[in-house]
């Protein structure tokens, strides 16, 4: 492995003050500080299934519940009302790539795919096709295959490759006038495979179908360009990346030209045009808030935005520059380390095809992960067979991806990782 120059010693990347270099030199490392840490010495490198608490993020809670909660009571009302499309401009400015009015905080991933893919299959009538990929997360193919049963609809379902990700070809194939609705992961929760967002997007658009993305593992981790890539509808979550907690209310994007024109099935007295008048019947907001429902989760809207701020501060471009430098490097000494021990890569080793996260195979991973867990290092398992390691840009170290890929060797040298039981 090549070496660098720190301090006047040439260190090889295998050396571990190879990666305080990295470290040191670092333009996104006073952002660490700002997180909680229990003094535990955890490698925490599951960011991207719940991302760590910002300390803004603890004290703007304990605010919002002692004063504007426990003081305001009914009155704080008057600006809580609006905050899931005011936060949803934050990340659609910072994030998402989406001009104002066009996103809202509201419900979970789960609820807003339901919605926005219902709306969608309304907005195509005469056609009768969901099309997804057997890898994209299994809430997606849950909702989809609920959609089909409760309509008739028909769910095409591709294969893609576990760890290279979607194959255009195949999708392509898969598409055609018959076809309402396609949805995909843009990154892949597994392998972390990087959809052509752009490319996808217009060859879906050719057929004439809408386009509904899941960006749960791309939101401040990578760059999304939802306006510029003429997407339709996305989704995703914030409790990674953004880092606003657990159960923390997910986003939903329509594009605006579509969104007087879509319905969605679940409709709330939040959607409604002047909601206080307790009208007799449904008439949706004109705008993104049609496409929220029921009274929003306040806290929750507010720790997402304090997450979005913080990754605004930091700035998508060095989050996703660090990103990419996190994950070749995690590669390199996976290379060097764990594959003489029986490891593979389950990710795409083009870091324009990859998202934020690597994954290794192994045949024994869930043994693995469990031991790395009682050493301090938190990875997690991905079925069948394999270790996903998740740096997040904004407070993850070089130096722990060093010592959770060393964690690892040293685990698997000493045989210290049990066989599977038989059951
Ligand atoms: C890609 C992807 N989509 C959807 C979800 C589920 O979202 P929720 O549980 O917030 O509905 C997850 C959760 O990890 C995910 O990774």
């Amino acid at each position: 492995m090549a070496g660098v120059t720190v301090d006047g010693v040439t260190e090889s990347r295998t050396d571990r003050g190879y990666a305080a270099g990295l470290d040191a030199a670092d333009p996104l490392a006073g952002f660490r500080c700002r997180f909680a840490d229990d003094g535990r010495g955890l490698i925490y490198l599951d960011g991207n299934s719940l991302g760590r608490l910002p300390l803004a993020t603890a004290e703007r809670i304990a605010q919002v519940v002692r004063e504007e909660w426990g003081s305001g009571l009914i009155g704080s009302w008057d600006h809580w009302m609006g905050l899931p499309a005011r936060v949803g401009d934050l990340l659609g400015e910072h994030l998402l790539g989406a001009a104002p009015g066009q996103v809202a905080v509201s419900d979970s991933t789960t609820v807003n795919l339901y919605k926005l893919a219902c709306a969608a299959l309304d907005a195509r009538p005469g056609r009768r096709v969901i099309v997804t990929d057997d890898d994209n997360f299994p809430t997606d193919r849950y909702v989809f295959q609920a959609i089909a049963a409760q309509r008739g609809c028909e769910l095409r379902m591709i294969h893609t490759d576990m760890d290279s990700g979607l194959d255009e070809a195949t999708l392509r194939a898969a598409v055609d006038s018959d076809t309402a609705v396609v949805s995909l992961s843009h990154v892949a929760y597994r392998s972390a495979a990087l959809a052509d967002m752009a490319a996808i997007t217009d060859l879906v658009h050719a057929s004439g179908a809408v386009m509904l993305w899941d960006l749960c593992h791309s939101a401040g981790a990578v760059p999304v360009q939802l306006d510029a890539c003429g997407a339709d509808l996305a989704v995703g979550c914030t409790y990674k990346y953004l880092n606003a907690g657990p159960g923390a209310p997910a986003f939903l994007y329509v594009r605006r030209d579509l969104q007087d024109r879509l319905r969605q099935p679940i409709w709330g007295w939040m959607g409604q045009r002047n909601l206080f008048e307790m009208g007799p019947d449904y008439d949706p907001v004109p705008g993104i808030e049609r496409f929220t429902t029921g009274t929003p989760q306040v806290v929750g809207v507010v720790a997402a935005r304090e997450g979005a701020r913080l990754l605004a501060e930091a700035g998508i471009g060095r989050l996703r520059d660090k990103g990419v430098r996190l994950t070749e490097y995690l590669i390199a000494l996976a290379d060097a380390w764990l594959l003489p021990l029986g490891c593979s890569l389950a990710s795409p080793r083009d870091p324009a095809r990859r998202g934020s996260h690597v994954t290794v195979h192994h045949p024994r991973a869930r043994q693995l992960c469990q031991a790395l867990a009682a050493r301090g290092v938190i990875t997690d398992y991905r079925a069948p067979d394999r270790v996903r390691y998740g740096p997040a840009p904004i407070y993850t170290r070089f130096t722990d991806v060093w010592d959770a890929i060393d964690t690892t060797r040293q685990l698997l040298e000493t045989d210290h990782v049990p066989a599977e039981r038989a059951s």
